[in-house]
């Protein structure tokens, strides 16, 4: 049976790092208030001339560099994002005409920070069906334009970033053993959707609008709808906790990482944390995690990879990739 296998991950950040202690001077907030509550120590943030595009495009030139592979090679992108650069067109073929490329297809994915949980299950079903060979799967956002940066309860979580990871279709077994994406389970209930949501859109006030969040809402169904989705795929594949090398989750908030992590039973030492270093890039967390995952030699091929996340919509949703 067909798999689709990652190659390989790339990332790219903003020039502009912001410490905790910046924050200090611009909203009444700590460093102490946010380490404690959220385990974020700074974040990025992007210059006018970097954009939800530009910071894809590095990652996916990244990306395509660690594959040795350059973009006729590629026939289908997919990018996950709540920031696009334009309502319409999608940001994606934006970032196909930035790398270059003249031939397949490219398309924006809107499922907030579960975009690229969702993403990746798509172009593996574009791929295992026969529609393309190899993909880019992207998260890219540039959180800090939709943010009020006079809410302290928000501002202090979010960052700017992109990652993008190589899908490839390869023949497999069939079995557990096989690279690949080996199980995926998704996720969403609207009737949450005002818990998380951006106060603005074309079709409603004509205006971009910005973030508006019940944090302890959120925080409440997270751990449980996470776990949820893990064990769907764990049943899936016929594997327990044991089984997994590592676990990179969406890094919103290192708690709400350590109660998934407690209660499904998975060691502290294979959680893959980045919350600390950018704070919560939405679409991007999960592909900048598994960059950092690959760079810091921790996730090497052969090992079996959870990856998760959970937010806006709600939506949540869990993948399991052998690497
Ligand atoms: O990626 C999408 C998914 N999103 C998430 O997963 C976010 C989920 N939620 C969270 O991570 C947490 O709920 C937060 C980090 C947003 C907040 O943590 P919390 O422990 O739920 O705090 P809280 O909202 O209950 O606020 C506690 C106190 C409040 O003061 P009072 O009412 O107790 O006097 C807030 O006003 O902390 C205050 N507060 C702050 N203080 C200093 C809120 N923001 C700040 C701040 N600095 N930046």
């Amino acid at each position: 049976m067909i798999r689709s296998v990652v190659l390989s991950a790339g990332k790219s950040l903003p020039r502009r790092l912001v410490k905790n202690a910046e924050l200090e001077g611009v909203i009444e907030t700590s460093d102490a208030w946010i380490v404690q509550r959220t385990g974020i120590r700074q974040r990025y943030i992007a210059a006018d001339d970097e954009t939800t595009a530009s910071l894809g495009e590095a990652a996916a030139r990244a990306a395509l560099d660690a594959a040795g592979l350059t973009v006729d090679d590629i026939d289908l992108i997919v990018l996950a994002t709540s920031t696009p650069n334009n309502t319409f067109p999608a940001t994606a073929v934006e970032i196909q005409e930035r790398l270059g490329m003249r031939h397949g297809f490219a398309f924006d994915m809107q499922a907030v920070c579960s975009g690229f949980v969702y993403a990746i299950n798509t172009a593996d079903l574009y791929l295992r069906g026969g529609m393309a060979k190899r993909a880019i799967v992207i998260g890219s956002e540039t959180f800090s334009r939709i943010l009020d940066w006079e809410d302290r309860s928000t501002c202090v979580l979010f960052g700017d970033g992109a990652g993008a990871v190589i899908l490839e279709a390869q023949e497999g077994e069939g079995t557990i053993g096989d690279r690949g994406i080996l199980a995926a389970s998704l996720r969403s209930d609207g009737s949450h959707r005002e818990k998380l949501y951006v106060d603005g859109g074309p079709s409603t006030t004509r205006t971009v609008g910005v973030l508006r969040m019940e944090g302890r809402e959120v925080f409440k169904h997270a751990v449980g709808m996470i776990t949820d989705v893990v064990v769907s795929v764990f049943e899936q594949a016929g594997i327990t906790a044991d089984d997994i090398d590592w676990f990179v989750p969406h890094q919103a908030n290192k708690r709400i990482i350590d109660a998934s992590a407690k209660k499904l039973g998975i060691a502290d030492e294979k959680v893959v944390i980045t919350v600390d270093q950018h704070g919560n890039t939405s679409a991007a967390s999960v592909p900048l995690a598994l960059c950092e995952g690959v760079e810091t030699g921790r996730i090497k091929k052969g090992d079996l990879v959870l990856l998760e996340a959970m937010g806006g919509g709600f939506t949540w949703g869990a993948v399991l990739v052998r690497w």
